[in-house]
């Protein structure tokens, strides 16, 4: 049995606190056999108390890895008074208890020693508390909700057919039109004359906080101007585990660092306009194979056979430390950047439904979290009434069992009933309206918000004949494109990555002979819109013929045109040279079967062969393969093998191996991923080099798919029959270990690291300084705050900055990312912490021998780890080191620092740099070279190594010795 510890320190506050609210150590001492009886199994101990003394334990929000082992329970929503007292109750049991960690050590005994003696340094600073921004949207929404009748707060919490995605009926009384809800991530999805931006993974692969919120801006205007208050994007979940997950590209990428910022930006980039955003899907939503159950009457809308076993869906079983840092951390950023609403996922974590888990809900989200919001459910993702409500979730979309209509719901007529009978408690219902009116009120939509677009309804699914509710429309047809097509062009190249270059074949001068080959060059052939065929049809390949703009399924845009690769290629050579020769095959089987060279391309080979790959993922399924599909990379070795200047572009949903990267033909490659509408302008600005390349890799490209066994998608020929309702179990078991941070740990060689990425010039790096901001020495804990959206908001304090100097050494503008990674400590008790964590980037754009010192702030989360014992966020006691670089493996400069003691690392407490040194210079044409010089190991549980990584680098960050 594994109990938590609590530290003397909190041991104190807890003495104090009881004192406070009137609970004498004695009353404590006489739970003290109660718990103990109960963890020992004996039969004789009062389990009615001990079940309702652990509810209101869980209610306070106390301690949830105390019990969480004695005794699995949900956790409600509400606090009470008594709730609070025996949370203290029990932490003073806790700590008077000896227990074992994680690793079955015993880390504490006794509170003897830690008794409510006075402190003057606990009470030298008064805890800053100030009203949250949300407070008087929140008086407002209250106001509001005093005014409603059962019937229409179960109105507001229930889905309803309707012209949008998802429709909140309006309550005409009061003023209120309803709520329109719309996908997704990269564009408003089911409107006319809308624009179709970059996917999520593009902006990733940019590293461009500007672009990422300036993103955020025009999508939301689009989907203000068509009269949607919603909008269901951004997407953090999936993070990424698997590169082979089917959305993986509507999100940003597998770190949880880079996501969370990107996250963050863009949902502040939406809300700025008066758009509500949707953060989605929460949590552990890392593959589509059974992510709904199957079988079983509930399922057919899923594709399963009513007569099959009902078989739920997958579980993704994480661990407390993973939950934390790596799939919590970017909602972190969302609830800190003050996300209106949050998706709740199809899939079951630990055990149980994303959209039914109190833990995740209740415990993490709405108590640890602060999130303020409201918790929608995905479509269909509900699979009960109201204890899903007591567990958290507060709207039902988009309402009914069968999708399109209203009734029956889980909610709906369910939750009166529910609360007439007593089983869900009127408070919680009123608790869901002011969730969900607060960001309404919070973001003025209650004045003047565009009514909904009259041509919406025609393009969604809801037939008209099932609406209840009459909504409020303005024009059809209404243009909100705007100029939105030079940033979405824009976005499109800084998100390609450049990753081979050789004797600076990029960018191409005035060839006028060109070769363009492959089925990702031309125009698309089977329609611009990709939401339906093949969405959810379990195709791994989407269409042959055409440029893959975006993704299938919910997250992709209904294009107004597109701009084929082909298309802009011919419009630029013929715009230096009309006498020029664009020669192509886009049939790829025609290419691998045929000879072409010879017969269809003369004379040949062209000056330069450009091959357009791409590689399909949609809602609904996952990825079988991570190669290039429509034997893409036949196509390039067929054009290599007659071709010696093939430049290859991909563009692709998510990763791919890239079996012919070191082939001598294959002179440059690109991955370009998901551009949008502007894909072939986009690309055309890259290869021609109107704009100097500077996306870097936000995912590792690993020499083998196998290399990526670590983290595969559950799945099975026997899970597929099983008859076990509970066989889909996803264990995370790699725990942080996923993408740089596996191959860095095993000391594996990649084929192009995460963050790598040319330019068309040079960039170096000098020495990093670390400087302690702010005064006073720094606490291992983060103090016991009010909880505010984000958490503890000390969490978001700046402890330290770090600074670098970049220069651009080469001969023409252009921009670079200098990126920081922290090696934290391993903490005592835990599994293994990754060798070096992302913790700052910055683009920035630098002229020919300009120099430009860039400072990366580090926040108290950026440096801790999260503590499954104290359930907090602590610094390590032992030196951190710095590197930064221009990628994973390309580190320039490297120091240490240590927050909690000055002897370690130099710089100590009061900051300043210590052994800093700056390496070699990066430079484009191949992967940089770096060597270790001046950097030796530590006694820390990190180190360098030498020479075990990336195939032509002298060196990376090797793992922590196994004990
Ligand atoms: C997707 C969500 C989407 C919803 C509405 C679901 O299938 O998982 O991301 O917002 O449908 O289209």
């Amino acid at each position: 049995m594994h109990l938590a510890v609590i530290s003397p320190a909190l041991l104190k506050k807890c003495r104090i606190a009881l004192h406070a609210t009137g609970i004498a150590d004695a009353d404590a001492a006489s739970l003290r056999p109660l718990f103990a009886s109960y963890a020992s199994a004996d039969p004789s101990a009062d389990h009615g108390t001990l079940a309702s003394v652990r509810r209101n334990l869980d209610r306070a929000g106390g301690l949830p890895v105390m019990v969480a082992d004695v005794l699995p329970m949900e956790v409600p929503y509400t606090t009470s008074p008594i709730a609070a007292k025996l949370r203290v109750a029990a932490a003073l049991l806790a700590a008077a208890t000896t227990v074992t960690g994680q690793n079955d050590s015993t880390v504490g005994t006794g509170a003897s020693a830690a008794g409510p003696t006075w402190n003057h340094a606990d009470y030298e600073t008064s805890p800053p508390v100030y009203p949250s921004r949300w407070e008087d949207a929140f008086k407002q929404a209250s106001d509001f909700v005093g005014e409603l009748t059962l019937e229409e707060k179960v109105r507001l919490v229930t889905g309803t057919p309707g012209p949008c995605v998802g429709n909140i009926g309006p309550i005409e009384r009061l003023g209120f039109n309803g709520l329109c809800l719309q996908d997704g991530p990269l564009a408003i999805r089911e409107a006319t004359f809308a624009s179709v931006f970059p996917a999520g993974l593009s902006v990733a692969a940019s590293w461009d906080k500007d672009l990422a919120r300036q993103r955020g801006v025009d999508m939301a205007l689009e989907f203000k101007g068509k009269g949607s208050h919603i909008a269901l994007g951004p997407v953090a979940g999936p993070l990424g585990r698997s590169g082979y997950g089917g959305r993986n590209w509507e999100g940003f990428s597998p770190d949880p660092y880079l996501t969370g910022e990107l996250f963050g930006i863009t949902i502040e980039g939406m809300e700025s306009t008066g758009v509500q955003a949707c953060a989605k899907h929460y949590i552990g939503n890392e593959q589509e194979t059974q992510r709904n159950p199957s079988g079983g009457p509930n399922s057919a809308i899923f594709g399963g056979p009513a007569d099959a076993p009902s078989i739920e869906a997958v579980s993704s079983n994480i661990d407390d430390r993973t939950m934390h840092e790596a799939y919590l951390w970017p909602f972190y950023n969302a609830v800190h950047s003050g996300v209106s609403s949050i998706m709740c996922s199809y899939n079951r974590i630990n055990g149980s439904y994303g959209c039914q888990n109190s833990k995740t809900l209740n415990g993490l989200l709405k108590e640890e979290l602060g999130f303020q919001g409201y918790v929608m459910s995905d479509w269909l993702a509900v699979h009960a009434g109201y204890p899903a409500a007591e567990a958290g979730l507060d709207m039902n979309m988009p309402g009914g069992i069968a999708f399109l209509e209203a009734a029956p719901s889980f909610f709906g007529g369910n939750i009166t009933t529910s609360v007439n009978n007593g089983s869900l408690p009127i408070e919680r219902l009123d608790d869901m309206c002011r969730r969900i009116m607060t960001p309404y009120f919070r973001l003025g939509q209650d004045k003047n918000y565009p009514p909904i677009d009259a041509s919406s309804g025609a393009l969604n699914f809801f037939p008209t004949a099932n609406y209840l509710y009459n909504f409020t429309y303005g024009p059809s047809n209404v243009d909100v494109r705007d100029d939105h097509k030079n940033i979405i062009r824009e976005i499109g190249a800084a998100g390609s990555v450049l990753l081979k270059n050789v004797n600076n074949t990029l960018p191409l001068k005035t060839p006028s002979n060109v070769g363009v080959f492959g089925n990702d060059a031309s125009d698309i052939s089977v329609g611009l819109y990709f939401g339906g065929v093949p969405f959810l049809s379990n195709s791994n390949t989407g269409y042959d013929q055409g440029v893959l703009p975006v993704g299938g399924g919910s997250g992709t845009g209904r294009m107004t045109y597109v701009v084929a690769p082909l298309e802009a290629i011919k419009s630029k050579v013929f715009s230096y040279n009309d006498k020029a020769l664009v020669q192509y095959v886009t049939n790829n089987s025609e290419i691998i079967v045929n000879g072409i060279f010879g017969p269809l391309i003369n004379p040949t080979p062209p000056e330069v062969c450009l091959v357009f790959l791409k590689t399909w993922a949609g809602e609904g399924a996952d990825r079988t393969s991570l190669q290039v599909d429509w034997d893409g990379n036949a196509v390039v070795e067929e054009v290599a093998a007659s071709c010696p200047n093939t430049v290859v572009v991909t563009n692709s949903a998510g990763l791919n191996t890239l079996p012919w990267a070191n082939n001598p033909n294959v002179t440059g490659i690109i991955a370009a991923h998901l551009q949008g509408q502007e894909v072939g302008n986009a690309i055309v600005d890259i290869l021609w080099g109107a704009v100097n390349p500077s996306g870097k890799l936000p995912y590792t490209i690993a020499l083998e798919e196998d290399d990526y066994a670590f983290a595969d998608i559950t799945n099975s020929t026997e899970l597929l029959e099983t008859t076990d309702q509970y066989a889909w179990q996803s264990d995370f078991e790699e725990r942080l270990l996923i993408d740089y941070r596996h191959f860095d740990f095993f000391n594996e060689s990649v084929q192009y690291e995460f963050g790598f990425g040319l330019s068309y010039t040079t960039f170096s790096m000098g020495d990093a300084s670390v400087t302690s901001v702010g005064s006073g020495s720094i606490t291992a804990a983060p103090g016991n705050n009010t909880i505010q959206p984000g958490g503890n908001p000390a969490l978001w304090d700046v402890l330290y900055s770090v600074s670098v100097s970049v220069s651009n050494t080469g001969d023409i503008a252009g921009a670079t990312v200098p990126q920081l990674y922290l090696g934290l400590p391993q903490p005592a008790n835990e599994d293994y912490t990754p060798v070096k964590v992302l913790r700052g980037f910055e683009k920035v754009m630098l002229q020919p021998g300009e120099s430009q010192t860039v400072t990366f702030d580090l926040t108290r989360r950026d440096i801790s780890y999260w503590d499954t014992f104290s359930q907090q966020w602590i610094i390590g006691s032992s030196a951190i080191g710095v590197l930064a670089g221009f990628s994973s493996r390309d580190i320039q400069a490297t120091t240490t620092f240590s927050p909690l003691s000055s002897s370690s690392g130099g710089s100590g407490g009061s900051g300043g740099s210590a052994s800093s040194s700056a390496l070699p210079t990066s430079g484009s044409g191949s992967p940089t070279t770096t060597t270790a010089s001046g950097y030796g190991d530590h006694a820390g549980p990190w180190h360098w190594s030498n020479n075990q990584g990336h195939k032509s680098q002298g060196s990376h960050w090797g793992p922590p010795a196994k004990q």
